[in-house]
């Protein structure tokens, strides 16, 4: 992706760099992180090739979060295909994902680095529509996407495939940008 900056209240979001692994390693791993993911457990070889694969891949325009220097955490966003139909415009939809350091917890960071990264892809990267999944228990995801003016479109009973729990309950969340535009932009 492009050596973008995008700069919030209290925050900066900026591509991640090779050197930021380590530091993201330091919270990546730890249980209260690692419970409402999809990947758990990360090896740090295998987290450095992912960010080098992002870094080297048009259509991810993840981001760290730092504050005053430090990352706390990143926000990924993915832009992808629709189901491809023919005639369909390409890449107009995104994924959303973030994952930032329990240290840092409480105070609205990743809201506002979320809610950052939402206006990112409809106002400069163009996205028509961006989707977020989550477990239906991950309480505080549920409650960034809703702050950050997503809808809940899907509620899948019994959908997803949690580590220690097995099967549970997960949500997918979406908003477009006419929606964005409409209703959250300032
Ligand atoms: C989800 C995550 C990014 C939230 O980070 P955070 O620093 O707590 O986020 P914020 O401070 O911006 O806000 C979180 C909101 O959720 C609420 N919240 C946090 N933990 C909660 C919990 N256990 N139960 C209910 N609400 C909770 C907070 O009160 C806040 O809402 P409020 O502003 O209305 O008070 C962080 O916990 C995390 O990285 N978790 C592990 C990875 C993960 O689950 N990623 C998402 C995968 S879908």
């Amino acid at each position: 992706m492009e050596n973008t900056t995008v700069r919030t209240e209290r925050l900066e979001l900026r591509p991640v760099r090779d050197e930021d692994v380590d530091r993201i390693l330091e919270y990546r791993n730890l249980p209260q992180v690692t419970r409402w993911l999809l990947r758990t457990q990360v090896d740090p070889a295998s987290l450095r090739a992912a960010w080098r694969r992002a870094a080297a891949d048009p259509d991810d325009h993840s981001m760290a979060a730092t504050l005053d220097g430090v990352v706390i955490g990143t926000v990924s966003l993915d832009v992808v295909d629709g189901m491809g139909q023919p005639g369909m415009p390409p890449r107009t939809e995104a994924q959303l994902g973030y994952i930032f350091d329990p240290a840092y917890g409480g105070h609205g960071y990743a809201t506002e680095a979320v809610t950052a990264m939402v206006a990112h892809a409809f106002d400069r990267l163009g996205v028509r529509r961006i989707t977020a999944g989550c477990f239906a228990d991950n309480l505080a995801s549920v409650r960034i996407l809703e702050k950050v003016g997503m809808r809940r479109e899907q509620h899948g009973v019994g959908d997803s495939w949690h580590a220690e729990l097995g099967w549970v309950d997960g949500y997918t969340y979406a908003l477009l940008a006419e929606t964005w535009h409409r209703e959250s932009a300032p």
